[in-house]
Protein backbone atom coordinates (compact mmCIF):
# COMPACT_ATOMS: atom_id res chain seq x y z
CA UNK A 1 0.00 0.00 0.00
CA UNK A 2 1.01 3.56 -0.86
CA UNK A 3 2.83 5.13 2.13
CA UNK A 4 2.09 8.77 0.44
CA UNK A 5 -0.45 10.87 2.50
CA UNK A 6 -2.23 13.72 0.20
CA UNK A 7 -3.22 16.75 1.64
CA UNK A 8 -5.14 18.66 -0.64
CA UNK A 9 -6.59 21.69 0.02
CA UNK A 10 -8.19 24.31 -1.99
CA UNK A 11 -8.80 26.30 1.09
CA UNK A 12 -5.87 25.60 3.22
CA UNK A 13 -5.64 24.45 6.73
CA UNK A 14 -4.32 27.17 9.17
CA UNK A 15 -0.62 26.84 8.76
CA UNK A 16 -0.16 25.94 12.58
CA UNK A 17 -2.89 22.73 11.94
CA UNK A 18 -1.09 21.56 8.65
CA UNK A 19 2.35 21.62 9.95
CA UNK A 20 0.72 19.41 12.98
CA UNK A 21 -0.47 16.77 10.52
CA UNK A 22 2.98 16.85 8.54
CA UNK A 23 4.98 16.21 11.25
CA UNK A 24 2.22 13.56 12.66
CA UNK A 25 2.39 11.72 9.72
CA UNK A 26 5.83 11.69 9.39
CA UNK A 27 6.31 10.96 13.04
CA UNK A 28 4.35 7.47 11.72
CA UNK A 29 6.96 6.90 8.80
CA UNK A 30 3.77 8.14 6.52
CA UNK A 31 4.98 10.43 3.80
CA UNK A 32 3.02 13.47 3.36
CA UNK A 33 2.33 15.73 0.30
CA UNK A 34 0.87 19.12 0.79
CA UNK A 35 -1.07 20.78 -2.30
CA UNK A 36 -2.81 23.82 -0.98
CA UNK A 37 -4.50 26.63 -2.59
CA UNK A 38 -4.80 25.01 -6.27
CA UNK A 39 -7.30 26.61 -8.86
CA UNK A 40 -7.04 24.27 -11.56
CA UNK A 41 -8.97 20.49 -10.69
CA UNK A 42 -5.82 18.81 -12.52
CA UNK A 43 -3.29 19.79 -10.06
CA UNK A 44 -5.29 17.61 -8.12
CA UNK A 45 -5.69 14.94 -10.31
CA UNK A 46 -1.61 15.05 -10.52
CA UNK A 47 -0.86 14.95 -7.02
CA UNK A 48 -3.45 12.18 -6.35
CA UNK A 49 -1.91 9.25 -8.86
CA UNK A 50 0.65 7.79 -6.56
CA UNK A 51 -0.73 8.43 -2.69
CA UNK A 52 -2.91 5.83 -0.34
CA UNK A 53 -4.75 8.51 1.53
CA UNK A 54 -5.95 11.66 1.08
CA UNK A 55 -7.40 14.59 3.52
CA UNK A 56 -9.57 16.99 2.13
CA UNK A 57 -12.06 20.18 2.78
CA UNK A 58 -14.70 20.81 0.42
CA UNK A 59 -12.28 19.46 -2.11
CA UNK A 60 -14.24 18.01 -4.94
CA UNK A 61 -13.24 14.36 -4.85
CA UNK A 62 -15.17 13.21 -8.06
CA UNK A 63 -15.54 10.30 -10.27
CA UNK A 64 -12.09 11.73 -12.32
CA UNK A 65 -10.28 11.96 -8.83
CA UNK A 66 -10.87 8.54 -7.73
CA UNK A 67 -10.01 7.22 -11.14
CA UNK A 68 -7.04 9.26 -11.11
CA UNK A 69 -5.98 7.99 -7.50
CA UNK A 70 -4.53 4.61 -8.77
CA UNK A 71 -3.42 3.36 -5.32
CA UNK A 72 -5.92 5.37 -3.04
CA UNK A 73 -7.41 3.29 -0.40
CA UNK A 74 -9.30 5.98 2.10
CA UNK A 75 -10.06 9.91 1.77
CA UNK A 76 -10.46 11.49 4.69
CA UNK A 77 -12.60 14.84 5.12
CA UNK A 78 -11.58 16.77 7.55
CA UNK A 79 -15.10 18.15 8.27
CA UNK A 80 -18.80 17.18 8.95
CA UNK A 81 -20.43 17.40 5.83
CA UNK A 82 -19.16 15.21 2.78
CA UNK A 83 -21.57 15.59 0.11
CA UNK A 84 -18.20 17.17 -1.64
CA UNK A 85 -17.13 13.43 -2.34
CA UNK A 86 -18.78 11.11 -4.53
CA UNK A 87 -19.11 8.07 -1.45
CA UNK A 88 -20.87 5.87 -4.39
CA UNK A 89 -17.92 5.77 -6.99
CA UNK A 90 -15.62 5.33 -4.01
CA UNK A 91 -17.55 2.70 -2.79
CA UNK A 92 -17.52 0.57 -5.94
CA UNK A 93 -13.62 1.56 -6.30
CA UNK A 94 -13.73 -0.23 -2.88
CA UNK A 95 -12.15 3.22 -1.14
CA UNK A 96 -12.84 4.28 2.14
CA UNK A 97 -14.72 7.53 2.69
CA UNK A 98 -14.95 9.11 6.47
CA UNK A 99 -15.06 12.14 8.42
CA UNK A 100 -14.47 14.30 11.23
CA UNK A 101 -17.84 14.88 12.95
CA UNK A 102 -18.22 17.62 15.31
CA UNK A 103 -14.52 18.93 15.07
CA UNK A 104 -15.53 21.92 13.66
CA UNK A 105 -18.78 22.42 15.07
CA UNK A 106 -17.71 25.50 17.58
CA UNK A 107 -16.57 27.72 15.22
CA UNK A 108 -19.19 27.24 12.55
CA UNK A 109 -21.91 27.86 15.74
CA UNK A 110 -19.88 31.19 16.59
CA UNK A 111 -20.16 32.45 13.22
CA UNK A 112 -23.70 31.74 12.93
CA UNK A 113 -24.58 33.95 15.80
CA UNK A 114 -21.94 36.00 14.58
CA UNK A 115 -24.46 36.43 11.57
CA UNK A 116 -27.22 36.64 13.92
CA UNK A 117 -25.85 40.06 15.52
CA UNK A 118 -24.32 41.32 12.09
CA UNK A 119 -28.47 40.93 10.89
CA UNK A 120 -29.67 42.49 14.51
CA UNK A 121 -27.26 45.44 14.31
CA UNK A 122 -28.07 46.59 11.14
CA UNK A 123 -24.86 45.01 9.22
CA UNK A 124 -22.61 47.39 11.77
CA UNK A 125 -23.68 50.75 9.93
CA UNK A 126 -24.43 52.47 13.33
CA UNK A 127 -28.33 52.49 12.77
CA UNK A 128 -29.97 51.73 15.71
CA UNK A 129 -30.42 47.60 15.57
CA UNK A 130 -32.49 45.09 17.42
CA UNK A 131 -30.71 42.46 20.51
CA UNK A 132 -30.96 38.85 20.04
CA UNK A 133 -32.25 38.36 23.88
CA UNK A 134 -36.00 37.74 24.11
CA UNK A 135 -36.07 36.61 20.57
CA UNK A 136 -36.78 32.59 19.73
CA UNK A 137 -34.40 30.83 17.68
CA UNK A 138 -35.37 28.01 16.00
CA UNK A 139 -32.69 25.39 15.67
CA UNK A 140 -33.19 23.60 11.98
CA UNK A 141 -31.21 19.98 12.98
CA UNK A 142 -30.02 19.39 16.04
CA UNK A 143 -26.69 17.49 15.25
CA UNK A 144 -23.41 18.75 16.13
CA UNK A 145 -23.55 22.16 15.10
CA UNK A 146 -27.49 22.49 15.85
CA UNK A 147 -26.45 21.68 19.89
CA UNK A 148 -23.67 24.04 19.86
CA UNK A 149 -25.73 26.74 18.08
CA UNK A 150 -28.78 25.90 21.03
CA UNK A 151 -26.66 26.70 23.85
CA UNK A 152 -25.02 29.72 22.41
CA UNK A 153 -28.53 31.35 22.18
CA UNK A 154 -29.55 30.48 25.56
CA UNK A 155 -26.40 31.91 26.58
CA UNK A 156 -27.72 35.28 24.42
CA UNK A 157 -31.07 34.87 26.73
CA UNK A 158 -33.04 33.70 23.81
CA UNK A 159 -35.82 30.83 23.64
CA UNK A 160 -34.91 28.32 21.88
CA UNK A 161 -36.73 25.49 20.06
CA UNK A 162 -35.56 23.14 17.25
CA UNK A 163 -36.57 20.39 14.64
CA UNK A 164 -34.67 17.44 13.77
CA UNK A 165 -37.27 13.83 13.21
CA UNK A 166 -33.81 12.41 13.30
CA UNK A 167 -33.10 12.56 16.99
CA UNK A 168 -34.65 11.44 20.21
CA UNK A 169 -36.42 13.19 22.51
CA UNK A 170 -33.82 13.14 24.99
CA UNK A 171 -31.51 14.95 22.89
CA UNK A 172 -33.66 18.26 23.24
CA UNK A 173 -34.58 17.82 27.19
CA UNK A 174 -30.94 17.50 27.03
CA UNK A 175 -29.81 20.69 25.14
CA UNK A 176 -33.03 22.21 27.40
CA UNK A 177 -34.43 22.97 24.10
CA UNK A 178 -38.16 22.96 23.08
CA UNK A 179 -39.07 19.93 20.29
CA UNK A 180 -41.07 21.11 17.19
CA UNK A 181 -42.34 18.39 15.33
CA UNK A 182 -43.40 20.03 12.14
CA UNK A 183 -41.10 21.94 9.91
CA UNK A 184 -43.23 24.53 9.10
CA UNK A 185 -43.99 25.49 12.77
CA UNK A 186 -40.65 26.09 13.28
CA UNK A 187 -40.45 28.75 10.32
CA UNK A 188 -43.49 30.11 11.53
CA UNK A 189 -43.12 31.17 15.07
CA UNK A 190 -39.60 32.03 15.45
CA UNK A 191 -37.52 35.12 15.01
CA UNK A 192 -34.41 33.56 13.87
CA UNK A 193 -34.27 30.32 11.95
CA UNK A 194 -30.83 28.28 11.66
CA UNK A 195 -30.43 26.01 9.07
CA UNK A 196 -28.01 22.96 10.35
CA UNK A 197 -28.97 20.33 7.53
CA UNK A 198 -26.66 18.38 5.12
CA UNK A 199 -27.09 19.03 1.55
CA UNK A 200 -28.29 15.38 0.21
CA UNK A 201 -31.45 14.60 -2.63
CA UNK A 202 -33.74 14.60 0.11
CA UNK A 203 -32.58 18.26 1.25
CA UNK A 204 -31.35 20.05 -1.43
CA UNK A 205 -33.31 22.90 -2.91
CA UNK A 206 -35.78 22.34 0.36
CA UNK A 207 -35.53 25.38 1.77
CA UNK A 208 -37.89 26.95 -0.96
CA UNK A 209 -40.68 29.58 -1.63
CA UNK A 210 -43.37 28.05 0.50
CA UNK A 211 -41.15 27.25 3.69
CA UNK A 212 -39.65 30.81 3.68
CA UNK A 213 -42.98 32.12 3.32
CA UNK A 214 -44.00 30.71 6.23
CA UNK A 215 -41.43 32.56 8.31
CA UNK A 216 -42.48 35.53 10.63
CA UNK A 217 -42.44 38.94 10.57
CA UNK A 218 -39.06 40.30 10.83
CA UNK A 219 -37.71 36.90 11.05
CA UNK A 220 -33.91 35.89 9.61
CA UNK A 221 -33.06 33.04 7.70
CA UNK A 222 -29.25 32.04 8.99
CA UNK A 223 -27.48 29.47 6.38
CA UNK A 224 -24.03 28.15 7.28
CA UNK A 225 -24.38 24.88 6.36
CA UNK A 226 -24.61 24.77 2.33
CA UNK A 227 -25.89 26.99 -0.47
CA UNK A 228 -27.49 23.89 -2.37
CA UNK A 229 -30.18 23.12 0.34
CA UNK A 230 -31.68 26.71 -0.59
CA UNK A 231 -33.75 27.10 -4.03
CA UNK A 232 -31.76 30.34 -4.48
CA UNK A 233 -34.34 31.73 -7.13
CA UNK A 234 -37.12 30.88 -4.81
CA UNK A 235 -35.53 32.73 -2.42
CA UNK A 236 -35.09 36.18 -4.17
CA UNK A 237 -38.90 35.82 -5.02
CA UNK A 238 -40.01 35.48 -1.49
CA UNK A 239 -37.41 38.09 -0.08
CA UNK A 240 -39.33 40.44 -3.06
CA UNK A 241 -42.34 39.60 -1.52
CA UNK A 242 -42.00 39.81 1.72
CA UNK A 243 -39.42 43.35 2.50
CA UNK A 244 -39.39 41.60 5.98
CA UNK A 245 -37.48 38.68 5.89
CA UNK A 246 -33.70 38.39 5.95
CA UNK A 247 -30.72 36.29 4.74
CA UNK A 248 -27.24 35.68 6.61
CA UNK A 249 -25.00 33.20 5.14
CA UNK A 250 -21.09 31.98 4.72
CA UNK A 251 -22.00 31.13 1.50
CA UNK A 252 -23.39 32.99 -0.70
CA UNK A 253 -25.80 32.73 -3.21
CA UNK A 254 -24.71 31.54 -6.71
CA UNK A 255 -26.58 35.43 -8.18
CA UNK A 256 -25.54 37.03 -4.54
CA UNK A 257 -25.02 40.21 -6.58
CA UNK A 258 -28.54 40.76 -7.61
CA UNK A 259 -29.40 39.84 -3.61
CA UNK A 260 -27.30 42.72 -2.70
CA UNK A 261 -28.73 44.78 -5.06
CA UNK A 262 -32.39 44.17 -4.31
CA UNK A 263 -32.00 43.88 -0.69
CA UNK A 264 -28.42 45.42 0.50
CA UNK A 265 -29.82 45.87 4.09
CA UNK A 266 -31.38 42.42 4.31
CA UNK A 267 -28.82 40.35 3.49
CA UNK A 268 -25.34 39.55 4.50
CA UNK A 269 -22.58 36.81 2.96
CA UNK A 270 -19.21 36.54 3.72
CA UNK A 271 -16.74 36.54 0.64
CA UNK A 272 -15.57 32.71 1.08
CA UNK A 273 -17.23 29.60 3.27
CA UNK A 274 -15.80 30.54 6.45
CA UNK A 275 -18.10 28.80 9.38
CA UNK A 276 -14.77 26.21 9.47
CA UNK A 277 -11.83 28.63 9.08
CA UNK A 278 -10.56 28.98 12.46
CA UNK A 279 -7.15 27.57 13.79
CA UNK A 280 -8.76 25.71 16.29
CA UNK A 281 -11.69 23.93 13.99
CA UNK A 282 -8.18 23.43 11.30
CA UNK A 283 -6.22 22.32 14.05
CA UNK A 284 -9.50 20.33 15.74
CA UNK A 285 -10.28 18.75 12.32
CA UNK A 286 -6.70 18.10 10.96
CA UNK A 287 -5.22 16.21 13.27
CA UNK A 288 -8.69 13.96 13.55
CA UNK A 289 -8.35 13.43 10.24
CA UNK A 290 -4.81 12.22 10.35
CA UNK A 291 -4.82 10.17 13.44
CA UNK A 292 -8.20 8.58 11.37
CA UNK A 293 -5.45 8.29 8.39
CA UNK A 294 -2.38 7.15 10.43
CA UNK A 295 -5.13 4.41 11.99
CA UNK A 296 -6.14 3.08 9.00
CA UNK A 297 -2.40 3.11 7.25
CA UNK A 298 -0.59 1.12 10.59
CA UNK A 299 -3.07 -0.74 12.25
CA UNK A 300 -6.22 -1.36 9.54
CA UNK A 301 -8.67 0.36 11.63
CA UNK A 302 -12.11 2.06 9.98
CA UNK A 303 -12.93 5.33 12.08
CA UNK A 304 -16.05 7.40 11.04
CA UNK A 305 -16.67 5.83 7.51
CA UNK A 306 -19.37 7.43 5.54
CA UNK A 307 -19.84 4.90 2.66
CA UNK A 308 -20.25 1.68 4.40
C1 LIG B 1 -18.00 21.03 7.11
O1 LIG B 1 -18.83 20.39 6.45
O2 LIG B 1 -17.24 20.47 7.92
C2 LIG B 1 -17.95 22.52 6.99
O3 LIG B 1 -18.83 22.98 6.03
C3 LIG B 1 -16.55 23.06 6.77
O4 LIG B 1 -16.12 23.00 5.45
P1 LIG B 1 -14.65 23.51 5.05
O5 LIG B 1 -13.66 22.57 5.60
O6 LIG B 1 -14.65 23.55 3.56
O7 LIG B 1 -14.47 24.89 5.62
Amino acid sequence: MSQKVLIATEKPFAESARDSMVKMLEGAGLKPVVLERYKDPKDLLSAVADVGAIIVRSDKVDKAVLEAGKMLKLVVRAGAGYDNVDCAEAKARRVIVENTPGQNANAVAELTMGLMIMIARGKYSGKSGTELKGKKLGVHALGNIGKIVASLGRAFGMEVCAFDPFVDQCVFDDCCVGCITKLEDLYSTCDYVSVHIPANPETVKSINYQLISKMKKNATLVNTARAEIINEEELLKIMEDRPDIKYASDIAPKNAGAFAEKFPDRVFFTPKKMGAQTAEANTNAGIAATEQIIAYLREGKVLNQVNP
